[in-house]
């Protein structure tokens, strides 16, 4: 190696906007539980926010085909005209809803479209309203783009939602819109009809915008699933191919965005991406297939058989659930009644609970500051089978 002269600490020093983005806590958790599991340790895995199913044979053949046939070069930035199309196709049968093409933009995931939704909609000093517990990342999104994400407590009694009064009582003259998850991560619970509808109308009437992520929508368990469409053109949704269709690491998602949008996401998307994985394009065309529809219905309704044996459970050894939830594969747990001294603390819980049991839940600090303490997070993404021995596990440690 070459003498180089040596750079002052300033210079390697990361920008000024990095250091409100915290890392993810739960990786405390993650890295304690893979120890125990090379230790030998049988762990049960409740912590992670990803499916336990794959993609679909069908989804499969397709990615080998395309790759095969040297179908890899770039798409368009907006994502691969038969894609998009079956993606508006998709809107008109699950909601009567007519969504043009021209209106979807694929990509790299949820994740993508965030960032494209923040990259497009939010300015420097800007507020953005989210509830509080959500999905941690949204208030990254937000800070790395120079905005301000305003975070309103959202308790049971309004499903953990951002609602109208919350719009109302927390706009001001700063404030850009808001950023919403239905169903919701960390909660599973998602914005009633009438709860969304007016939560939009109350944005629409101050002249803002709406980010409404729409990524657990196809798992939805006692009401068909609502959009954010139904009420408002003008809304962003995202989606994604990551939960419903069981493909998060082949990075697919989808934004709708309103018309007049169009071409500022579409220069977005060609600078920062230039497009989503082709292989993945054209694999997810297959998800719309009928084989591949119906194994995924399935699946749903294997994560509600889930979901109806461990909130009982759950709710049996003394964790407070106190909405159901509906959606996505999570419930958000209040442990605040429990006997044990360890559940002062929902860090200190989730650690003693892997030590002791071996099977791994996060606390509620990534999701935002209300009340993290009391909350941790159970991820119903394995199976009944497994879930069941977690159950018994926590009522042998639960038992004085
Ligand atoms: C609410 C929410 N939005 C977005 C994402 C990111 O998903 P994707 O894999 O599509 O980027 C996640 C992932 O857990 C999520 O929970």
């Amino acid at each position: 190696m070459p003498d180089q002269p040596a750079l002052s600490p300033a210079a390697l020093q990361a920008a000024a906007r990095v250091h409100a983005i915290e890392p993810f806590h739960v990786m405390e958790v993650v890295k304690a539980a893979a120890e125990l599991a090379r230790g030998g340790h049988d762990v049960i895995s409740m912590s992670v926010g990803e499916p336990d199913f794959t993609a679909t044979g069908k989804v499969a053949d397709a990615a080998v085909a395309a790759i095969r046939a040297g179908a890899t070069q770039y798409t368009d930035a907006l994502g691969l005209g038969p894609l998009r199309d079956a993606i508006a196709g998709h809107y008109a049968a699950t909601y009567g809803l007519t969504i043009p093409r021209e209106r979807i933009v694929v990509t790299a995931g949820a994740s993508a479209g965030l960032l494209l939704a923040c990259a497009a909609l939010v300015g420097e000093g800007d507020e953005i309203l989210m509830p509080d517990p959500c999905y941690p990342c949204n208030r990254h999104f937000v800070s790395a783009f120079g905005g301000v994400p305003v975070l309103a407590p959202a308790g049971p009694e309004q499903r953990y939602q951002l609602d109208a009064d919350d719009v109302e009582r927390l706009w001001s003259e700063h404030t850009r819109g808001v950023m919403v998850a239905s169903p919701s991560n960390p909660t599973g619970t998602a914005m009633t009809s009438t709860q969304l509808e007016q939560m939009l109308a109350a944005v629409r009437a101050r002249g803002g915008v709406a980010i409404v992520d729409e990524i657990y929508q196809g798992l939805s368990f006692d009401a068909p699933p609502d959009t954010a469409l139904r009420f408002d053109q003008d809304v962003v949704t995202v989606n994604s191919f990551s939960k419903y269709f069981n493909m998060t690491g082949w990075r697919l998602g989808w934004l709708v965005v309103p018309e007049s949008l169009v071409s500022t996401f579409e220069k977005l998307a060609q600078n920062l991406f230039i497009c989503p994985s082709t292989i993945a394009q054209h694999a997810a065309l297959a998800c719309f297939d009928t084989e591949s529809l119906a194994i995924y219905e399935a699946r749903r309704l294997e994560f509600k058989r889930r979901r109806d044996y461990l909130v009982p459970a759950l709710r049996e050894l003394g964790f407070i659930i106190p909405v159901m939830p509906d959606g996505a594969f999570y419930v958000y747990a209040d442990i605040s009644q429990l006997k044990h001294p360890a559940a002062r603390d929902s860090a200190a819980f989730c650690m003693a609970v892997l030590r002791d049991t071996a099977v791994a839940i996060v606390p509620g600090a990534d999701f935002g500051h209300a009340a993290p303490e009391k909350h941790v997070r159970f991820s119903y993404a394995t199976s009944l089978h497994r879930i069941e021995e977690a159950v018994g596990r926590l009522r042998k440690f639960l038992t004085p």
